[in-house]
């Protein structure tokens, strides 16, 4: 633990997690989903939130665009920021995981240590690798946000994949290659991986 010494959290006197857990009837979880940008992370977990609203599970998706747009509208995409990134993200991921809340995260999160970062903060109980591992190439064919493009006209630096590296995970809970599957299959899948 790295806080003051004058810091004194009160999580005796809180209810807890399972009182939480109780009231809502489930369990909270964290579905880290890791890819290249275009990959398909966040339309999955958009699919994935839908079907558990329907039965009824409490879901809250954390997407690298929104997390950007604010909380961290102050870090850029060099290692040091994409740590920060990644560490605040976990910090906050933590937060509805312990409100017994199924949380899933889409972030690019490019390497085993940043992953594993994450994993350390969240606790390894709760914690779920997804690995969208559609190709490169796929994605860069889709372009859904015209930053590939860019970032081959040498616009936009540090760009994962391209002129920032991408480490495959080693050991993930489940690969989902959305070039190889329909989107109907890869949400079944995560749904299954939850339950
Ligand atoms: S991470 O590497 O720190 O985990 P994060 O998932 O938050 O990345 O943000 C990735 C999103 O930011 C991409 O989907 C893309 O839309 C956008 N982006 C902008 N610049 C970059 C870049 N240099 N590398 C990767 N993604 C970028």
């Amino acid at each position: 633990m790295a806080y003051s010494l004058t810091i004194y959290p009160i999580f005796d006197r809180m209810l807890s997690r399972e009182d939480k857990e109780s009231l809502l009837g489930q369990k909270g979880i964290m579905i880290w989903m890791t890819g290249l940008s275009g990959s398909g992370k966040s339309t999955i977990a958009i699919g994935v939130e839908r079907e558990l609203h329907k039965k009824g599970i409490l879901c809250r998706i954390l997407d690298g665009d929104n997390i950007r747009a604010g909380i961290n509208s102050n870090l850029g995409f060099s290692e040091e920021d994409r740590r920060e990134n990644i560490r605040r993200i976990a910090e906050i991921g933590k937060l509805f995981v312990d409100t017994g809340i199924v949380t899933i995260a889409c972030f690019v999160s490019p390497t085993n240590e940043l992953r594993q970062m994450a994993r350390d903060i969240i606790g390894d109980k709760d914690f779920r690798e997804v690995y969208i591992a559609t190709p490169l190439d796929e994605c860069e064919r889709r372009d859904v946000k015209g930053l590939y493009a860019r970032a081959r006209r040498g616009e936009v630096k540090d760009f994962t994949g391209i002129s920032a590296p991408f480490e495959a995970p080693t050991n993930p809970d489940l690969c989902l290659d959305t070039s190889q599957m329909t989107l109907k299959e890869e949400v079944e899948a995560v749904l299954d991986l939850i339950q």
